[in-house]
This record gives C-alpha cells, structure tokens and sequence, in this order.
C-alpha cells in the first residue's frame, strides 16, 4: 500500500495530462497511471506523427501544384527512414518534457496497468505481467478519473495482422511506402493517411462504405474533397462496403474483396473504420460504472461515471478528439477539486481533416442543421479568386456558412491552408456573431480568411 491521494487518474494522454496538472495546480495531491507511454495515441500513434508525416511532405504537395501550373519543375524525394528517426526523436523528446513537467507540478506518475479493487483503491501491475505481486502497488484515492483513451476497432473480415493488413498505429512505423495501398474506411485518419502515402509515390485506392468520403462532413465540402484528391491522383471509391480480405501468401500482399465480387489487389491495407474506447478495465463495473454496448463509460452532464469517478476524452465516446479530451480533462480535474459546481459545457468544437486540402467545420452542417428542424439559410464563397490561394495553386474548395435566426451557426470549409481560420470560426460560431458583426472586423489582406468573410457576408439562401 503506497500513500493515499486526492485524484487518481487512469491514463496519461491529452486527457489525463491535462486533468493531471489541473488537479496539481488547485493544490490537491495527484498520481497518475499510466501502462504504456505518456502522451497517448495523440502523441505516440495519432495526432502528432501524422501531422509529421503531413509536414514533411507537405513540400511534394506544393512542389506539384506549381509544376501544375508549369512554373518549373523538381522534386523533394522524402527518405522514410529518416522520417522515422525524427519521429523517435521527437516523440520521446515530447514525453520527457511531459514528464518533467508532471513532476515539476508535484504529480506523482506510476508506471503500470490500474485495475479497481474498491470504490477507493486502485491496484496497479506492472504492464504486461500478472504474477509480481511485489511489484504491485495499492493507492487509495478519494476522486478516480479516468482517461483510458480508445483504440483502433475493425469488424469481422478485416482483422489486422501488422505485416500486410496494418492498423494506423502499423503504418506510422512503416520503414518503407508500399507500393501500392488501400485505405480502407474515408475519415480523418483514412484520408491523412491516404494523402501522405500518395505523396511518398503509392498508388493509393481509398474506399468508403458511406455514400461520401468524410461521412460526418457537409455533403458539398465532402464532395469539393474528394473531387481534389481524385485530381492529385487518389483512387477515391464512396459507396462500397468491403466484404473480406484475401492473404496471398505465394506473391505477398492481399486482395480487397468488394461488393459485386470486385477485388483490389494491393501490398498493404490500411483499416481506418472507427475506434473504440479503451475501457475493459477490472472493477468497473463493480464501482457503478455503466458501459455502453460500444463500451463507452456513461457519464452525466459533470463527466461523472459515479459519484466520485469521472471519465474524459475517448473513453466516454462523445467526441474522439484530442483538443475536446484536453478540455473535459481540466474540467474534471476542477470538478474534483471541488473549484467548480457547474455541469460540462465545451463550447464549439472545432473538427480537422489535415493535408492539402484541409477541411474544418465548426457546428452542425448545414444537412444536421435541416434534421435537426432548425430553419436555417446557407451562404458560401469559393477560393478561386483568393490571392493565396491562387498563389499556391490551390484555388480549389470552398467556405460554407449555416445561420439560423440571423446568428451564424456553422461553418464548414474545404481548400489549400483552410485551417488558417479555424480559431476565427471557433469564435464566431460559439458567440453566435450575426452579419453585422463579420461587417466590423477587419480581415487582413491577403489572407484566405478573407474568402470566409466572403462566404459571411454572401447572399444567404435557403437549405
Ligand atoms: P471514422 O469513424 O471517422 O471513419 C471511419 C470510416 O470508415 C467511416 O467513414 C465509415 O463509414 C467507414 N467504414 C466503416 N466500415 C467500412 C468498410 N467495411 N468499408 C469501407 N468503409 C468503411 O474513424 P477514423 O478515421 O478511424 O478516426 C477515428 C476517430 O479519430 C474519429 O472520431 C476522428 O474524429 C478521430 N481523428 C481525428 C483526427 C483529426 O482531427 N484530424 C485525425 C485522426 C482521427
């Protein structure tokens, strides 16, 4: 039995840090569990190498725009392994960082799997192992928060094997692209992921069983998406559910068997068709906490799982975002702390698709705005005539506004650097700015913000 605390947090990711140092800063005493790396998937299998990958082939992306155009010619051939080294070197450059600053705020981290014993004790085992019990250490908490995070999911038919049929958490640690890859299921990891290799020179098949790519995405900003990246030579497939896989173990490589017994042959398969959350954690149940068949944790309008156990970022399945994890992290963390009495409010939350084009939407679209029953007009703008924009030769895409009672409600947009003004959107769609108000603010020139003011202050139309 080690010495009880305050809050114990289950989880070190985008979550569990930050309700970690929340906790710490309000003076309470705090542990943190965590079994694998800090930082999570956002950090270790997510978020932060794909935005690397983006990066550093970002440059082939603009090196062919201009080639487009005919302005010269060359190429930026990117080495994958050495893109791997820089990736080692960052990640674990940003855990120790992490970690110092856990222990500067006086966080105490625990390396291990944390498992309920009680309401108020956890039992933490070192990872991996169930037979040390010397190397076990019991930690009675007060406040339980849990941040398990999520996992990649797949359904039967498409098991992953790490050599051939990869996961995203395979393909960030590929040493070399395939020469040919199907990405199978078109969200945001399925289409970053199908940008970066088709930049890296593989042919790349992505196949979505939705009618449109990027599903959750406004119907026209999903349609201007996937009309660029078929044009930046992405074989792009929407309405075609994968039925199975074929292993072919004389050639290498597999075959995607397709509705209508078509089959795609390629060397690898990406399996990017959901996550789940990680939450088969032993005493759950037993200290009230309920499961969704999904085996998302239920939580009220406080995040809390019970009484005196909270549960944030993909665990609870509302949002799969690391900023939105962030987020309800430092409010348990308040919560907990007795800071705050209040229930959750998140405010507007902005959603990305990385890569070139980027797409952001702030706010329900203009399609969940109708099923909703809202009475609503849209108004947009295109980027054909944006400076920047044309600069880049990416004058493709465009912005995408939904109002309701005169206030802006949604903004959706698709296009080269997009992401530019996703904080701008944040704000206008959370304080609900009417048009009188985008009239006022200056926008700098040349941006492609002003394309979004454009689409602001267009002619509104009905749905
Ligand atoms: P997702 O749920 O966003 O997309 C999976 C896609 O696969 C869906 O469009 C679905 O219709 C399709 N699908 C399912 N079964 C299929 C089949 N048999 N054949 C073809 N298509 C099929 O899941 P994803 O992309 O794995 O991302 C997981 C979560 O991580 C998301 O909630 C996302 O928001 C988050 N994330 C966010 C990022 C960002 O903000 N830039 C980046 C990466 C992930």
């Amino acid at each position: 039995m080690t010495q009880s605390c305050d809050i114990l947090i289950l989880g070190g990711g985008p979550a569990g840090y930050a309700a970690a140092l929340e906790a710490a800063s309000l003076n309470k005493s705090v542990v943190l569990v965590e079994k694998d790396f800090l930082g999570g998937t956002c950090l270790n299998r997510g978020c932060i190498p794909t935005k690397l990958f983006l990066g550093a082939s970002q440059a082939i992306a603009e090196i062919q725009a201009q080639s487009r155009l005919r302005l010269g010619q060359g190429g930026f051939s990117l080495d994958m392994r050495a893109l791997q080294k820089r990736k080692a070197l960052l990640l674990s450059g940003s855990r120790q960082a992490m970690a110092k600053a856990l222990e500067a705020a006086g966080v105490r981290v625990v390396q291990g799997q944390g498992e309920l014993l009680g309401p108020n004790q956890v039992l933490v085992r070192p990872a991996g192992e169930t037979t040390r019990e010397d190397k076990e250490v019991r930690i009675p908490f007060d406040r339980l928060i849990l941040a398990l995070g999520s996992r990649p999911a797949w359904p039967k038919g498409l098991e992953p094997d790490g050599e051939h049929v990869l996961l995203s958490d395979h393909i960030l640690d590929l040493q070399e692209a395939p020469a040919s890859l199907v990405v199978i299921g078109a969200g945001a990891i399925g289409i970053e992921l199908a940008q970066f290799f088709l930049r890296m020179g593989s042919q790349v098949s992505l196949l979505e069983a939705a009618p449109q790519i990027a599903p959750t995405e406004d119907a026209e900003i999903s349609a201007q998406l996937a009309a660029i990246l078929k044009r930046q030579g992405l074989d792009l497939q929407a309405g075609v559910a994968v039925r199975g896989l074929e292993r072919k173990h004389n050639r290498g490589g597999v075959a995607v068997i397709l509705d209508a017994d078509q089959r795609l042959d390629a060397d690898k398969v990406l399996v990017a068709v959901g996550r789940k959350p990680n939450t088969d954690v032993f005493g759950l149940d037993q200290a009230g906490v309920v499961r969704s068949e999904r085996g998302a944790v239920s939580v009220d309008a406080h995040l809390r799982a019970a009484a005196h156990i909270y549960a944030v970022g993909d665990c609870n399945g509302r949002m799969l975002l690391a900023h939105a994890a962030e987020h309800q992290g430092r409010f348990a963390a308040r919560h907990a702390a007795g800071a705050i009495t209040g229930p959750y409010r998140s405010g507007a939350i902005p959603f990305c698709i990385y890569g070139d084009p980027e797409a952001i939407r702030v706010g329900p679209t203009a399609q969940e705005a109708a099923a909703l029953g809202l009475e609503c007009t849209v108004s947009r703008a295109v980027f054909a005539a944006n400076p920047v924009a044309q600069a880049f030769g990416a004058p493709h895409g465009l912005v995408k506004a939904t109002w309701n009672a005169g206030k802006i409600i949604g903004v959706s947009a698709v296009g080269h650097g997009a992401l530019h003004f996703v904080s701008a959107a944040v704000i206008m769609v959370d304080q609900g700015w009417t048009r009188d108000q985008v009239e006022e603010m200056i926008f700098a020139h040349p941006t492609l913000d002003e394309t979004l003011r454009q689409a602001l202050l267009a002619p509104q139309e009905p749905l």
